[in-house]
C-alpha cells in the first residue's frame, strides 16, 4: 500500500490526482485534513501512532515538511521538529514495522548556494556545516539519518529541483515572475543570468511514480532538463502574455546558478521530463485565467 505524508501539499495534491486517474490505490495523511475519510487521515508525522498505518507492504512517500526556507527561518524550532524529528519518527517506525520502501522528498538546496561545479550530481559530498539555509540543513540531516545505517527497507531520496506549476501561493521565482509580467510595468531582478533547472510539478509526480515501481535504491536528482535563466522566464512570459515590462537588473555580475544533473534518474529509472517551459507557462496562464 502506498502511504503519502503531506497529502495536502502542492506536490501531494498533484500526486493524488495522478494516482486517482491511474486507479492506483493509496492512503494519505496530513496535519491539515479537516475531516477524516477511509483514505485520508489527519495525523502529525511526529505522532508515534502513525506506525499503525505501516506494514510490510508499505511504500512510504514522505512529503510532509516545512517546505520553504522562509517557513524554516520564521520557525526554526518547528522546522527541526517537523523536518528532522518528524522524519526520524517515520524512519524508526519504518524499521520497526519493516516497511517495503521509503521515498523521501529532499531538495537541490542540499547542494548549497552557487557552486563553481558545473553539474551537481548525486555523488557530491554534502557538507552540512557549509550550508547556510536552515531548510537545506534539515533536509540534509534527514538524508543522513535515512542513509545512516542498514535499514531493512529500500530507500529512495529524491532531490527535487525548483518546482513550478499551477498554484497561487508559495510561489517559486518562475511563477512570481510570470505574475509580475502580467501585473507590473517594471521588474527588478538580481542578475538576469541567475538560473535553475526548474521542473514542472507533473514531471515531479511522474518521477515519484517511477520511484514507487523501481527496484533500485539511492539518491536521485529530480530536476528539469535545461538551465532556465530569469531572462528566459521573463522573455517567454511576456511573449505568452503579450505584455511588455521594463527590467531593472540590480546585480548583473553575481548570478546564482544551480545545475543538478538529472542523468542518473534518466538512466536508472528511465524517467524523462515531459513538460516544456512554454507548455508549463501556458498551463499557468489558463489556470490563473489570464
Ligand atoms: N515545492 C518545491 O519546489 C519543492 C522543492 C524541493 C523539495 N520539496 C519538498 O517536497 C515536499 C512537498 O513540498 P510542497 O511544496 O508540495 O509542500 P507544501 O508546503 O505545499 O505542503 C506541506 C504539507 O505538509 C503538511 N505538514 C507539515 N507539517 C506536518 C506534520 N508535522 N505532520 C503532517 N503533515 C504536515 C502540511 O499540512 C502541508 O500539507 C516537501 O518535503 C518539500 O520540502 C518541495
Amino acid at each position: 500500500m502506498i502511504l503519502i505524508t503531506g497529502i495536502n501539499s502542492f506536490i501531494g495534491k498533484n500526486l493524488e490526482e495522478k494516482l486517482n486517474k491511474s486507479k492506483i490505490k493509496f492512503k494519505g495523511i496530513d496535519k491539515n485534513i479537516k475531516r477524516n475519510t477511509k483514505n485520508k487521515i489527519n495525523i502529525d508525522i511526529r505522532d508515534k501512532k502513525i506506525g499503525k498505518l505501516f506494514n510490510k507492504n508499505t511504500i512510504l512517500i514522505h512529503l510532509a515538511a516545512l517546505s520553504t526556507n522562509n517557513q524554516c527561518k520564521d520557525s526554526p524550532d518547528l522546522a527541526f521538529d517537523i523536518n528532522v524529528n518528524g522524519t526520524l519518527n517515520l524512519i524508526n517506525l519504518a524499521n520497526k514495522k519493516k516497511i517495503k520502501k521509503f521515498i523521501f522528498a529532499s531538495t537541490e538546496w542540499v547542494y548549497g548556494n552557487y557552486t563553481k561545479k558545473n553539474n551537481q550530481d548525486e555523488s557530491l559530498f554534502i557538507d552540512i556545516e557549509k550550508l547556510d539555509s536552515l531548510y537545506a540543513i534539515t533536509k540534509a540531516i534527514s538524508e543522513k539519518n535515512l542513509n545512516n545505517k542498514n535499514h531493512s527497507f529500500k530507500k529512495i531520496i529524491l532531490r527535487f529541483g525548483i518546482i513550478y506549476g499551477n498554484r497561487k501561493n508559495n510561489l517559486s521565482a518562475l511563477e512570481s515572475l510570470f505574475i509580475k509580467c502580467k501585473k507590473e510595468d517594471s521588474i527588478s531582478v538580481g542578475s538576469l543570468k541567475t538560473s535553475r533547472r526548474f521542473i514542472h510539478v507533473e514531471d515531479v509526480v511522474s518521477g515519484i511514480i517511477k520511484s514507487i515501481y523501481s527496484n533500485k535504491d539511492g539518491i536521485f536528482n529530480l530536476a528539469g532538463e535545461n538551465d532556465i535563466t530569469l531572462k528566459r522566464i521573463i522573455e517567454s512570459s511576456t511573449k505568452i502574455l503579450n505584455t511588455k515590462v521594463k527590467i531593472n537588473e540590480i546585480d548583473s555580475k553575481n548570478p546564482s546558478i544551480r545545475k543538478p544533473s538529472n542523468k542518473k534518474i534518466k538512466r536508472v529509472m528511465n524517467w524523462r521530463p515531459a513538460v516544456s517551459l512554454v507548455e508549463g507557462l501556458n498551463s499557468l496562464k489558463t489556470f490563473l485565467k489570464y
